[in-house]
């Protein structure tokens, strides 16, 4: 209070200075906190001097420990490939496990004296099923590359005995030709998928490894020592894979190229093969299984982009996402009238929604309000004044967006797949935003996307997550080809925080996007690592999302005879009412599973009351009368005209009396 009290009567000029000192004190504290290396988002596991010790008692997986110092340089520059190989093995969690314990942090000073670390970073190994008194094996080689330690992993798991072997691990001793060979016409539940390599050769195990955390597919390795079984299945070269399918057949593995990403990608993608799910997801899909309506499954082309998709979504967005908005204002009224603008000026759609999407930004733009009641952006998205031409679909209908369960894919990924497809629309039509006062800009429709899922998005913790990552690097983004990137690049980061979650469609495991089947051009291998040739990728995505990739299969007719102009309620067709109210779901293609889980806060009662609530049909006559009510207008010139005729003819009619009149006077 006094300090506050001082900084009043003090001139401008004192402030400065003051406001620095401040910052000053204030930024050390935030940089030691900075300083962490990992952070929960890391695909690691952070242990302390409470954890440490129980989690490796007895655990069921082997470990692989970083003990390091955040103050250490060398810990500092090789924590990027730390993380990076924690992502590159996550799969393999069920076998072995990465993690690290800041020794520099004095809640651990006691445990790493116990553990005898002497310096740092030092990585130690810890066998499944470990007794409390194990301190590790350390690790003492001097390449710490990424392929060394993940190799090393390998062998160390192969280290363990049958006694203590990691339940989850599946056997990485090469297979006998024969138990394979005995596959040939057999009839089973599984694929079976075998990599056959030299002894030394990581591939196949590597490729075991990452398999194990999905069913309906075994891989085994089998060594090119077997010359006869190599014959028999007629293979020339190393490594190289070979599938017996289900029902007996098999045959050559088809892969672009022979490298442990691209056998792992494709038998992930078989039809069947899905990821292993937790208790928790099982007992889900078991509830929820009974009760749904079993939709009618669509088959696509992943290779495509859906116009459905992105139309579903666009009508969700207005009538159900910011239906729950009652006014509009402000900076929130900013972002909406921006989206509107990139909208309606990139979106690749057909001309009834692009038509839809001009009127409503015409609109906007015309209107020099303050704030928006939401309810007359309804009337006109749902075309209360009867525009001809002008529509859009009230139905959701997924088709690349479908999930195999109700509460699975949906809205979030038309979402996505309409971002993606907006910011490579700019950057294939330059121009097209000219005039709206976003032309010029790079970042206009990211920083769009990025105000919209701050402002609107159901999803609050996507939000967030969303921000910091625009936080930390959208500025670094100067064209619009890098914006393309930037998104993709986005996408991937949370398409692999998101593998394994709860959300994830078992049908549709979160990979690494674009797979090698769909642009094997994209995909590299440096170093054992795997690596994006960024330029195909880029010509890859102008491809995917351009105009002539959108399929406009299963998007529905778009006759004014269907419009439901009388709909008294003004917001969801009614058979989807029953849909969007049903066992306390948010809405068709909301995610309630993650709504529970993280607090997916969408106003669930206000969006219903949006739609219940009788409207005044009068909110748009009042607002937009002068860009908007054609048909009015229409009317009104109609009625002018017949209005001018009769005035015509009452004149002539009187003049000609009148002549008479008057002739009769003279005559
Ligand atoms: C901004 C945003 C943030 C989100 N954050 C979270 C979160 O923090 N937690 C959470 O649980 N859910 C989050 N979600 C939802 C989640 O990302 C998925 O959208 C949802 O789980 C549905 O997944 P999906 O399998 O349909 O594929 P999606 O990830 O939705 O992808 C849709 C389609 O885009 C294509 N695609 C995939 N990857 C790429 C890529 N890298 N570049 C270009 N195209 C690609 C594919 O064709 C894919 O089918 C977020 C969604 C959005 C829009
Ligand atoms: C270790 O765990 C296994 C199961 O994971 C259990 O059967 C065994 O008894 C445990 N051993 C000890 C010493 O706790
Ligand atoms: C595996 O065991 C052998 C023999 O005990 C040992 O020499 C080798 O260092 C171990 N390898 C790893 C990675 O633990
Ligand atoms: C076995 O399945 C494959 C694809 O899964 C199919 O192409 C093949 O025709 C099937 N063969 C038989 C005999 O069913």
């Amino acid at each position: 209070m006094a300090a506050s009290g001082r900084v009043a009567i003090w001139q401008p000029g004192f402030l400065w200075p003051a406001l620095l000192l401040l910052l000053l004190l204030v930024m050390p504290l935030r940089g030691v906190r900075g300083a962490r290396l990992y952070s929960e988002e890391d695909p690691l596991t952070i242990l302390t001097s409470d954890t440490l010790k129980e989690t490796l008692r007895n655990s069921s997986t082997a470990w692989l420990i970083q003990f390091y110092s955040s103050w250490c340089g060398h810990c500092i520059q090789y924590s990027p490939t730390w993380k990076a190989l924690a992502g590159d093995v996550k799969d393999w969690e069920q076998a072995i496990r990465i993690g690290v314990l800041d020794c520099a942090h004095e809640k651990n000073f006691e445990i790493c004296k116990e553990f005898g670390i002497h310096f740092y970073p030092t990585f130690r190994y810890f066998k499944a099923h470990s007794s409390s008194s194990d301190i590790g094996k350390t690790y003492r080689g001097a390449d710490r590359e990424l392929q060394t330690v993940r190799q090393l992993m390998v062998n160390f798991l192969q280290n363990h005995t049958r006694d203590d072997w990691p339940a989850g691990c599946p056997p990485l001793e090469p297979a006998r030709s024969a138990d394979i060979l005995s596959l040939m016409g057999l009839k089973t539940d599984h694929y079976t998928a075998v990599i056959i390599e030299d002894e030394d050769s990581y591939v196949g195990r590597e490729v075991i490894l990452d398999l194990m955390a999905y069913d309906g597919v075994i891989v085994r390795r089998v060594l090119n020592t077997e010359r006869t079984f190599m014959e028999k299945l007629g293979i020339s070269s190393v490594p190289a894979a070979y599938l017996f399918r289900p029902n007996g057949t098999h045959k050559l593995m088809d892969v672009q190229k022979s490298l442990r990403f691209f056998f792992s990608s494709f038998l992930k993608l078989l039809p069947g093969v899905r990821r292993k799910q937790g208790p928790s997801a099982l007992e889900n899909a078991g509830g929820s299984r009974g009760q749904d309506s079993v939709e009618v499954w669509k088959e696509f082309d992943k290779s495509k982009v859906y116009m459905a998709d992105m139309e579903s979504g666009l009508h969700y967005l207005f009538r159900v996402e910011l239906a729950s908005h009652q006014t509009l204002e402000g900076e929130e009224l900013k972002t909406f009238k921006d989206f509107v603008t990139v909208v309606a000026k990139l979106f690749p759609g057909r001309q009834s929604v692009v038509k839809l999407l001009e009127t409503l930004l015409e609109w906007l733009v015309s209107l020099p309000l303050e704030r928006i009641p939401y309810d007359a952006i309804l009337d006109l998205v749902n075309n209360k004044m009867r525009i001809s031409g002008m529509f859009l679909s009230e139905k959701l209908q997924w088709v690349g967006c479908q999930g195999s369960r109700p509460e699975l894919r949906g809205y979030p990924c038309s979402l996505w797949t309409l971002f993606h497809t907006l910011t490579v629309q700019a950057s294939l039509r330059p121009d097209a935003l000219a005039n709206t006062g976003l032309e010029e800009d790079p970042l206009a429709v990211l920083q769009t996307m990025r105000r919209y899922i701050r402002s609107f998005f159901g999803c609050r913790e996507c939000g967030q997550h969303f921000e910091a990552m625009a936080k930390e690097s959208l500025e670094q983004v100067k064209s619009l080809d890098e914006a393309v990137l930037w998104l993709w690049r986005k996408h991937n980061q949370v398409n692999s925080r998101l593998a394994g979650a709860l959300s994830e469609d078992p049908h549709f495991p979160k990979t690494q996007w674009p797979t090698p089947d769909l642009c094997p051009a994209c995909h590299e291998e440096q170093e054992g690592l795997h690596v994006w040739n960024e330029n195909k990728v880029l010509a890859f995505l102008k491809q995917h999302y351009s105009s002539g990739n959108i399929s406009p299969k299963y998007t529905s007719s778009n006759s004014p005879d269907m419009l439901p102009i009388q709909d008294k309620n003004a917001g969801l067709s009614s058979d989807e009412k029953p849909q969007g109210n049903q066992g306390g779901s948010l809405a068709p293609g909301g995610f309630p599973t993650r709504e529970r889980q993280h607090g997916l806060d969408v106003p669930r009662e206000a969006s219903v009351n949006a739609r219940k609530e009788p409207k005044p049909s009068m909110t748009f006559l009042v607002l937009g009368f002068s860009s908007l009510d054609m048909s009015l207008c229409v009317l009104l010139y109609a009625f002018s005209c017949v209005f001018l005729m009769l005035m015509f003819f009452f004149f002539r009619i009187r003049s000609k009396r009148w002549k008479v009149r008057y002739n009769r006077l003279y005559v």
